[in-house]
C-alpha cells in the first residue's frame, strides 16, 4: 500500500509579492489555471491509494477546498505551528501502518513528464519495500547552495550533504557523482520512524506525544512547541546508512526563487524582450530601457522589479515587510 504525503507548510517568501502567508505559492494559479498543490495531488493519485496532507492552521481551509475536488480518502494533519519537515513527516508516519510505503512530496514543485515520473516512483517503491530510505536525484546544472546533494555510486548513496556552501557545491558539481536532492522521498512509515528515533530521539518523542493528543487532526500548540525544528535532511538523511537514490529523468523545478521561475517560464515560451527582461502578473504594455535580465512582478498591491541574479534577496524584503505581507 502506498500513501501520498503532501507537505504544505511553506510560505514561499522568496516569491513575494506573488506568494504570501495568506496565499502561499502552492495555492496560486500560477501557470495554467491550476495550483501547484492541485497538480501535486493529481499527479500522485494513481500510484497511491490514500493521501495525507500535512499543513497548518493558516492553510487548511485552502487545502480542504482543493481536496474536495478529488473523490478519495484523505487524512488532514493540521500543525499549530511549523516544526519543520522531520516532525511533519513523523506525524504522517504515526498516522500510518508501519509497513505502509509513504511517498513524501512537497506541494510547490513543478514536475513534468508523467511517464518518467511514474517510472522513477515504481523503482523507488521497490526499494522502499526493501527497507531503504529512497531519494530522487536531479542532475545538477549549477552550484546551487539551497539544495541537498546526494553523493552516489550507481543507486547507492555514499553520503547526503544538505545545503553546502558555494565552494563545496562547486567541487560537487565538478566531481560529477553528485545529484541534487529533489525533496521527494519514499520509505516505509516504520523505517522512517525507527531512523528518526535513533538519530533524533527528541524529535521522535515530542512528535509522538503531540500526535497522540491530536484533536481530529489538529495538533496542540503547547505540545508542538516542544518539538525541535529540524528538517528531514539534517535529522535523518545526512546520518542514515540505508539510503538509495533513483535518478530523476523527469523535468523538475522547485520554483524556489524568481530566478527558477524565470528559467521555467522562459523555457515554456513566456514573452521575453531582446535584453532578456520578463513581466509576470500583468498584460499591461511594459518597456524596459537600458536594463537586462530583469523581472517585473505586478500584483494588485505591490510591484517589484529585480535583477534575476538578485533573486535570493527577496526573502529579506519579505521579512522586513512581514507585518503587511
Ligand atoms: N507541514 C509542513 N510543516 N511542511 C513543511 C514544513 C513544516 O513545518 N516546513 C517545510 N515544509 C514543506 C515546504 O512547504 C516544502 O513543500 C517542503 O516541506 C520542503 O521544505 P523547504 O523549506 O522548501 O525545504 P528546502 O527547499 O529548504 O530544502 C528541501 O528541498 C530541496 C529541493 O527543493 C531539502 O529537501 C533539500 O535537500 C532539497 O534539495
Ligand atoms: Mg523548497
Amino acid at each position: 500500500k502506498v500513501t501520498h504525503v503532501v507537505l504544505t507548510g511553506g510560505v514561499g517568501s522568496r516569491l513575494w509579492p506573488l506568494s504570501r502567508k495568506t496565499l502561499p505559492k502552492q495555492y496560486l494559479d500560477l501557470f495554467d489555471g491550476q495550483s501547484l498543490f492541485e497538480k501535486t495531488v493529481a499527479r500522485n493519485l494513481e500510484i497511491s491509494d490514500k493521501t495525507i496532507v500535512v499543513g497548518n492552521i493558516e492553510n487548511y481551509k485552502m487545502s480542504n477546498a482543493i481536496m474536495s475536488k478529488f473523490d478519495r480518502p484523505f487524512i488532514h494533519i493540521i500543525e499549530a505551528l511549523p516544526r519543520n519537515t522531520a516532525a511533519a513527516i513523523a506525524f504522517a508516519a504515526f498516522a500510518s501502518e508501519s509497513d505502509d510505503v509513504l511517498l513524501i512530496t512537497p506541494s510547490d514543485h513543478i514536475i513534468d513528464g508523467d511517464d518518467l515520473y511514474n517510472d522513477a516512483l515504481q523503482k523507488a517503491i521497490l526499494l522502499a519495500n526493501q527497507d531503504y530510505l529512497v531519494t530522487f536525484g536531479i542532475k545538477p546544472t549549477k552550484p546551487e547552495t539551497g539544495y541537498g546533494y546526494i553523493e552516489f555510486e550507481n543507486e547507492n548513496v555514499i553520503a547526503f550533504h544538505e545545503k553546502p556552501n558555494l565552494e563545496t557545491a562547486t567541487t560537487y558539481l565538478q566531481n560529477g557523482n553528485y545529484f541534487w536532492n529533489s525533496g521527494l522521498f519514499c520509505f516505509k512509515a516504520g523505517k522512517f520512524l525507527a531512523e528518526l528515533e535513533s538519530q533524533e530521539p527528541e524529535v521522535y518523542w515530542a512528535s509522538k506525544t503531540a500526535w497522540e493528543e491530536n484533536k481530529e487532526g489538529f495538533l496542540d500548540y503547547e505540545l508542538s512547541l516542544n518539538i525541535p525544528s529540524i528538517s528531514i535532511d539534517y535529522a535523518v538523511m545526512e546520518r542514515s546508512g540505508d539510503i538509495k537514490v533513483v535518478p530523476a529523468h523527469f523535468e523538475w523545478s522547485d520554483l524556489g526563487s524568481f530566478e527558477s521561475v524565470y528559467d521555467y517560464l522562459v523555457q515554456k515560451g513566456h514573452p521575453i524582450d531582446t535584453n532578456r527582461n520578463i513581466v509576470i502578473g500583468t498584460s499591461m504594455h511594459t518597456t524596459f530601457i537600458g536594463v537586462k535580465n530583469c523581472i517585473l512582478i505586478y500584483t494588485t498591491d505591490a510591484l517589484m522589479v529585480l535583477q534575476k541574479e538578485n533573486s535570493q534577496e527577496v526573502k529579506q524584503v519579505y521579512q522586513q515587510l512581514e507585518s503587511i505581507a
